[in-house]
């Protein structure tokens, strides 16, 4: 069973697993991540058999430093450099052409890399000590609720992994916002807390204009229809008052939205545990930090 470590000797002791090639729990300030060193090969297949997540499913490079961009990139754009200069730390993970030293197993076998510098002090002083950037999806089970706590990643994989480190409940909630920046006009393949509208203002200073408006859900390839999902049913409304009173739970998800991101796979993961079989949501409107969570909720009620 795992164990749930923190404080310096914690990090010393999640610097040293990773350093011996297995893969740990690791907070950042969107969801935990599961990590594994990105020199190392045999590690990185670890990430993909706790998660029972296809090989051609590319990861998200976690660095602490900028500058360690330029070691994975094969080109940065401006539009990359006017991004990252803005919103790092923080929940932004840029697409970029990776260099030819990068893992096939970050890159799904694509010639682009995903890079984030995340906004977590825990994080970025393990991947300094470590002295390599860490290759991390969201530690949680392919197709899961992703965690946002260090119980949560136990919960999941606490019979695969040795280690989580505790960096508290996460900030953010939900996953960074990808922003694809190797095509002509820059592209949104998954909403998060970045919102669409302060990636055009900051691309508009480049001139740059994002490729399409998005308003649907999320299309980052691996991303399924059904993703970030519960067991429990999920049935969403527009309104407060197009909710049945049928007695099932009302997961209301249209007040203060930041709020909503930082609890909502909490709430979702609550549902599951009292073994709820229904439940009903109040959407919030579509806009700013409403994109993200409304293309969550929307994977999370799909498909069952
Ligand atoms: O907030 C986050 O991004 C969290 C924390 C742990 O950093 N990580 C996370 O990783 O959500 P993951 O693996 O669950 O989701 C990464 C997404 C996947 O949908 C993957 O397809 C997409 O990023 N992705 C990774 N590399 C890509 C690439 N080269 N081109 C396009 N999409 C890529
Ligand atoms: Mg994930």
């Amino acid at each position: 069973m795992a164990r749930i470590v923190s404080g310096d000797s914690g990090t010393r002791e999640v610097v040293a697993a990773l350093r011996s090639g297995q893969v740990v729990g690791l907070p950042t300030e969107t969801v935990y991540g599961l990590a594994a060193d990105i020199r190392n090969d045999a590690a990185l297949l670890k990430i993909f058999t706790v998660k029972r997540r296809p090989v051609t499913h590319p990861l998200i490079i976690h660095i602490a430093r900028p500058e360690e961009l330029e070691d994975i990139a094969l080109e940065i754009s401006p539009v990359c450099h006017a991004l990252v200069d803005i919103c790092w730390p923080g929940p932004l993970t840029v697409i970029i052409r990776a260099a030819p030293h990068v893992s096939r197993l970050c890159t799904g076998g694509r010639d682009t890399v995903a890079v984030r510098l995340p906004a977590h002090s825990s994080a970025q002083n393990v991947i300094r000590q470590l002295g390599s950037p860490v290759a991390a999806p969201s530690a949680n089970r392919f197709g899961d609720v992703s965690p946002t706590t260090a119980l949560h990643v136990v919960d999941d994989l606490g019979d695969d992994i040795n280690l989580v480190f505790d960096g508290g409940s996460c900030e953010v909630g939900i996953e960074s916002t990808i922003v694809d920046c190797t095509t002509a006009k820059p592209e949104i393949l998954r909403h998060g807390a970045i919102t669409p509208e302060a990636i055009e203002q900051i691309i508009s200073t480049c001139d740059a204009a994002l490729a399409t408006r998005v308003s649907g859900t999320s299309r980052a390839p691996g991303m399924l229809d059904r993703h970030y999902a519960p067991k429990t049913q999920l049935v969403l409304h527009e309104r407060e008052a197009k909710v049945p009173q049928d007695g099932a739970p009302v997961l209301h998800c249209d007040g203060d939205l930041v709020e909503v991101a930082r609890t909502l796979y909490d709430q979702l993961r609550g549902l599951d545990a009292r073994n709820i079989s229904l439940a009903h949501v109040v959407m919030p409107p579509s806009g700013g930090l409403g994109f993200a969570i409304r293309d969550r909720l929307i994977k999370a009620a799909t498909g069952l």
